[in-house]
């Protein structure tokens, strides 16, 4: 097996084994599927919170501290015998550990070690449909005499607003409260007033003692590398009023040689109906969590929500399987490209070891993005989030920037005006029509801005979106930007002189100047996308293919810069992303946006715009947004040029772009390129250099130093970015070419020469499809032939099968 410096990947079992506890960075996983998450580290770092990271957050985690990592999961094992103390997912006390191993599996993390002969493993996982974390913990006692043993958990409360909980103490360090039943730990605070929920911290075994008074457990001036009742062995049955309320509970064993004892915790979230908040004697009413607390500390029902959970997620991988020549495609595309997408689908930009959970709420395009690689896994819950996210755009067709994940409304503080955002909500509902067949959804009444009043079909929302764009055409003839367009960091109205102001909201010039070549890319791509559900539809389409073309026009006549297609052009009408620049005379984004929508695949255009990328942006590492890196300021160009050299949008390789040169490079017939780009940005090939690369090896990075910078290839941001489901579109629909259409499932592969075809199972609108591609080494072109159970079938795309039926596709190249 492969191994990487840190672990390896058991492709086996679907996990990443990480082998030592002292990563580079915290590497994390996510725990909970649909509406209670938390985050995890390999050494059991993390939070937990119910929908909202931030307004639901359940335990304390602070970012950016030293040592990393800090708040989490604690367990501590204490021996009676010495008196020596230990984690055995090594944060806190950090000792040292024999055997430590860390498996991250989709949607749950195992994290266990040995020491002096004791093992103590931990299993964390959110069971499907609960809004509680799980914990079981086995330790084994591998001596050859009795072991007298104590286990200590600790987590310490976050007083539900995270960010409140960060600043506000004057307030909260008075507001603690607690309850204790047995051995369950009830976090009250704010519950005797406006909350009807609160947090519960349980746990199997029966308790030598228990504190909840972080202070009382740690002893004054101690970290939790050593609290004092850890040390001493024994617990106070502190119970908090105000300061900083924790949950610890005290278990102790005695085990004969050989002997594993179970223990059970869980750290869960409970809401009651208002009328029945408290019992009669003004105490919280615990009664209707208490059975789904008992039924969870039982070992069989634990087991029973584990399988399925694993049974799920095969479920779900099981939309798409591959067997290609190469190990780094099939890992990613079966295992955990498809995972990052449902994290990112879920989680969209709010909480990871990079975003703190108390900043941004769904992102418009970033959401429209992520849908795209998630929606053959649970259509369902995309064709939600599709309504959801409609209900959020203005009548002007235009859309807030994000929306609140709790309230489902658009955020005022952020407001709109990014002039891409309408855009991607027709590519996402094209994708989700292209997948499902779902044409219903069209018809579904939306409102505008979450106003009942307002709605209108689904469909007038998307023609709307096209209109915004026509209605907001600058001097070119292209669309004007805005704050920014996919680029948040292109600021070409904000001329901001003034430290603190956020880039993105502030616009110090009128914006009618400023346009943007890459969101006509994305309009070329929108406009052909709505065309096609309008035919089907029996519409007129030959307005859109009107609107498309004159779009197509605009950019050949203003946006083409001789050898690349140009950025955009700023308030000044000067050229940005231009050879006329001497910093940013190119920019990836358009390059990548407009061949993908295939503007210029007929002139010649698009090949030299990728020759240009190929030559002046691919690095090993990766292709870099572009070149020069700014090295000042640019007033007119904002944030952008805030970065230093390398990093971020400056010049960084931000990999969510990435992917779209690969499509491009797929359209223009490149399969050895695109294969190329795609395997110097993967994660799983990039393992070896684990040491250069830093983030976890099994998910993308929004980012890798690029070029200019002097810690070129580290990856930064990992998990939360749009690069999951692009690369996930990329490599499945255009690269091996399995691509949902209307009326087929099309089979359109462009492969690298060396390859000799591949095998895929994929699940399309209820039916099996078993498909093989063969081709000759060597040779390279697109499919001759296609045989669907049998018999030829004239062009790529494999008919609609009735659901439940299975399909075989023979396809052979060249
Ligand atoms: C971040 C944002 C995304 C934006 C990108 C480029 O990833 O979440 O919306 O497009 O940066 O600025
Ligand atoms: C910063 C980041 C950018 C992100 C934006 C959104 O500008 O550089 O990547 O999209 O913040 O808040």
């Amino acid at each position: 097996m492969q191994r990487g410096p840190y672990g390896y990947f058991d492709d086996e079992a679907r996990e990443y084994v990480v082998t030592r506890p002292d990563t580079p960075l915290p590497w994390i996983n996510y725990l909970g599927s649909e509406d209670h998450f938390g985050i995890i580290s390999n050494t059991a770092g993390g939070y937990a919170f119910h929908r909202d990271a931030r307004l639901r957050r359940l335990v304390r985690y602070r970012y950016n501290n030293v040592p990393a990592d800090t708040g989490g999961r604690f367990l501590y094992m204490r021996d009676a015998e010495t008196g020596e103390f230990w984690s055995p997912s090594w944060q806190p006390t950090q000792s040292d550990l024999d055997g430590y191993r860390c498996r991250h599996g989709l949607g749950y993390t195992v994290i266990g070690s040995r020491r002096a002969d004791i093992e103590a493993e931990t299993l964390y996982f959110v069971p499907l449909g609960e809004t509680l974390e799980i914990w079981r913990t086995r330790v084994t006692n591998h001596r050859d005499r009795t072991a007298r043993l104590s286990l200590f958990s600790a987590v310490e409360f976050c007083l539900w607003d995270a960010s409140d909980d960060a600043t506000n103490f004057q307030r909260n360090l008075s507001t603690g409260e607690v309850e204790v039943e047995g051995s369950t730990i009830f976090h009250v605070t704010e519950y005797r007033e406006r909350r009807n929920h609160f947090a519960y911290f349980a746990c199997s075994a029966d308790v030598a003692g228990f504190d909840t008074q972080r202070e009382a457990f740690l002893g004054p001036y101690r970290g939790w590398d050593r609290p004092l009742v850890v040390e001493s062995g024994r617990s106070t049955g502190s119970v908090a009023h105000g300061w900083s309320p924790c949950g610890s509970h005290h278990v102790e064993m005695t085990l004969e040689p050989g002997e594993t004892r179970e223990v059970v915790f869980l750290l869960g979230y409970w809401e009651n109906p208002e009328a029945t908040k408290f019992d009669d004697d003004g105490s919280v009413n615990t009664a209707l969590v208490a059975p789904v607390i008992d039924r969870y500390l039982r070992s069989d029902a634990v087991q029973d929500a584990f399988d399925r959970l694993r049974d799920r997620w095969s479920g779900h991988l099981g939309a798409l399987q591959v067997r290609s020549p190469d190990t780094h495609v099939d890992r990613m595309v079966n295992i955990w490209n498809a995972y990052q997408c449902m994290v990112t689908f879920n989680l969209s930009r709010s909480a990871s070891f990079f975003e703190s959970g108390i900043g941004r709420g769904m992102g418009f395009r970033d959401s429209n993005q992520d849908l795209l690689g998630f929606v053959h896994m649970v259509p369902e819950r995309a064709r939600q989030r599709i309504l959801d996210l409609a209900a959020t755009q203005l009548p002007s067709g235009g859309a807030y920037h994000q929306y609140q994940p709790l309230t489902k409304r658009g955020n005022d503080a952020v407001g709109s005006g990014f002039n891409d955002d309408p855009l991607w909500l027709v590519l996402a509902v094209a994708a989700y029509l292209k997948e499902t067949g779902d044409s219903g959804i069209l018809d579904e009444p939306v409102p505008y801005d979450n106003d009942p009043s307002s709605a209108t079909s689904l469909y007038e929302h998307l023609h709307r979106a096209l209109r915004y764009t026509l209605d907001r055409l600058g001097p070119h003839g292209l669309p004007l930007i805005g704050r920014a367009d996919w680029n948040d960091c292109l600021n070409l109205n904000a001329f901001s002189e003034s430290p603190g102001e956020s880039f993105q909201t502030t616009e110090h010039r009128e914006g009618g100047v400023a346009e943007s070549v890459f969101i006509a890319g994305l309009f070329v791509l929108a406009a052909e996308d709505l065309a096609g559900v309008a035919e089907r539809r029996g519409d007129d389409a030959s307005p859109l293919h009107d609107a498309r073309s004159a779009m197509a026009a605009a950019v050949a006549e203003h946006g083409w810069d001789g050898e690349w297609f140009r950025r955009a052009y700023d308030h000044f009408g000067t050229p940005v992303g231009s050879a006329e620049n001497d910093e940013g005379a190119i920019f990836i984004e358009p390059q990548g946006m407009c061949v993908l929508a295939g503007i210029g695949l007929d002139d010649g255009r698009a090949e030299r715009a990728l020759a240009s990328v190929a030559d002046r942006l691919a690095t090993e590492h990766g292709i870099v947004l572009l070149q020069p890196a700014y090295t000042r300021y640019h007033l007119e160009l904002g944030e952008i040029t805030s970065y230093p050299p390398g990093y971020k949008e400056n010049a960084g390789i931000f990999c969510h772009t990435n992917p779209w040169v690969m499509i491009a490079e797929v359209r223009a017939g490149n399969g050895d390129r695109a294969l190329d780009y795609y395997l110097r940005i993967n994660p799983s090939a990039r393992e070896a250099i684990g040491a250069t690369h830093r983030c976890e090896p099994y998910v993308y990075a929004q980012m890798i130093a690029g070029s200019d910078a002097p810690t070129h290839g580290e990856a930064k941001n990992s998990w939360l970015t749009g690069t999951a489901a692009w690369n996930f579109v990329a490599v499945t629909q255009w690269i091996l070419g399995l691509r949902p259409d209307h009326d087929g499932l099309r089979v359109d592969p462009c492969l690298p020469a060396s390859w000799d075809g591949f095998e895929a199972t994929r699940v399309f609108r209820g039916a099996t499809y078993h498909i093989s591609v063969r081709k000759k080494p060597g040779v390279t072109g697109r499919v001759a032939e296609l045989v669907v159970d049998g018999a030829r079938v004239a062009g790529n795309a494999v008919p609609v099968a009735p659901a439940g039926t299975t399909v075989t596709v023979e396809a052979s190249i060249g």
